[in-house]
């Protein structure tokens, strides 16, 4: 078996391919789907259509594994915090109330993301079983960037916001972990195979923070799913050189490498680990030669390592079907 569960928990050197956010605004049959269902939160806990969502990109090309169609929001929704999600504008969360976890149980929170499982149940009837599903969430601090309201604009963070607040962090970080493996539970339960851990803010936490924002929840998150063993891939995104401390205290089952970093460099520093991704899906909308060029240089870099090709973020709106179809076409039949 060559599935992403297999390689991820015997670290097996096999061909693996599926990208991020291949559900998503660039296919014509998701925007269909999407201008009849205006509310994203209500599309995500649509079970029938969530699904319908997640096969999409498995239809048209020839990828290895399937992503849940949802979104890391979903947890805060299902904490109790209102989220909204505005049109070329993106998510926006209602203001933090620091009772929040009084007012919440496990049952609860199960309860509102069941359409979450139900969904997950309905893809892996539908889904090769050769096909690994992956489930996945967003890390606390991650989570904490939009549920705090840090961020501005979009690509930068407020951080004098987060030291006027008095708030308690670590306490609060403590609580999301706890959640956030609930819902990897119960999505394992429903039928996932694997889970995706996205830290996509992770470059933003001061230096002197990085312990205790990131490679603590990180580690407890995945430590939870070692004991189960539940295949993890991690992506703290941004984090630049500290990759490599990350997997080394973290020590995920595989790691996914974002646009900057040297693919060179993760071969040579990132052990133990299968490594994911890394292509900047900017080449996407680059001329086909150009995108296949630089897509040969993350094949022939990690060709004797396990590797699962991927991307460094997630596939843009932007993106036309064709390259990714050309892409995968080109990775399937490489051969050198
Ligand atoms: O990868 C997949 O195909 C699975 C689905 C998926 C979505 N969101 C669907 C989605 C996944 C894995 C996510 C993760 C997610 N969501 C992250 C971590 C990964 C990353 O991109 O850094 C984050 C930070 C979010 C929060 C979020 N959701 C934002 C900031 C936005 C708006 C901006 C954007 O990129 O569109 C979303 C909306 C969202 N989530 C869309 C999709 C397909 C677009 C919805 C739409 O407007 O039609």
């Amino acid at each position: 078996m060559s599935d992403l569960k297999n390689i991820l928990l015997s670290k097996i050197n096999c061909k693996s391919v599926w990208f991020m956010r291949q559900a998503g605004r660039y296919l014509p049959e998701f925007r269909k789907i999407r201008a009849q269902n205006k509310n994203f939160i209500q599309l995500c806990l649509d079970s029938e259509l969530s699904s319908e969502l997640t096969l999409q990109p498995i239809k048209r090309f020839d990828l290895d594994s399937a992503i849940i169609f949802s979104d890391i929001l979903l947890v805060p929704h299902a904490l109790g915090q209102s989220v909204n999600f505005r049109e070329n504008y993106g998510p926006s969360l209602g203001s933090f109330n620091s009772n929040l976890f009084a007012d919440i149980n496990v049952d609860k929170f199960t309860n509102k993301l069941m359409p979450v499982y139900k969904a997950i149940e309905i893809t892996r009837k539908k889904l090769n079983k050769q096909k690994s599903l992956i489930s996945f969430i967003g890390a606390p601090w991650t989570l904490l960037v939009y549920m705090l309201g840090l961020k501005i604009g979009k690509e930068e963070i407020n951080l004098d916001r987060l030291n006027k607040k008095s708030i308690r962090l670590n306490e609060i970080i403590n609580e999301l972990v706890k959640y956030l493996c609930v819902h990897i539970q119960n999505q394992i339960n429903a039928g996932a195979d694997v889970v995706q851990i996205f830290d996509s803010w992770a470059g933003f936490i001061p230096k002197e923070k990085i312990t205790n924002y990131c490679y603590k929840p990180n580690k407890d998150i995945v430590d939870f799913c070692k004991k189960r063993t539940i295949p993890t891939i991690c992506f703290p995104k941004g984090i630049g050189k500290k990759y490599q401390e990350y997997n080394e205290i973290v020590n995920p089952d595989g790691i996914n490498l974002d646009y900057d970093i040297d693919p060179n460099w993760a071969k040579d520093k990132l052990k133990n680990v299968v490594i994911q991704g890394g292509l900047n899906p900017k080449v996407l909308l680059h001329p086909q030669d150009e995108m296949i060029n630089t897509a040969t240089k993350y094949i022939k870099n990690f060709k004797d390592i396990p590797y699962v090709f991927n991307l460094g973020h997630g596939l843009l709106p932007e993106t036309d079907p064709d390259n990714v179809d050309k892409l995968v076409k080109f990775y399937r039949n490489f051969n050198g």
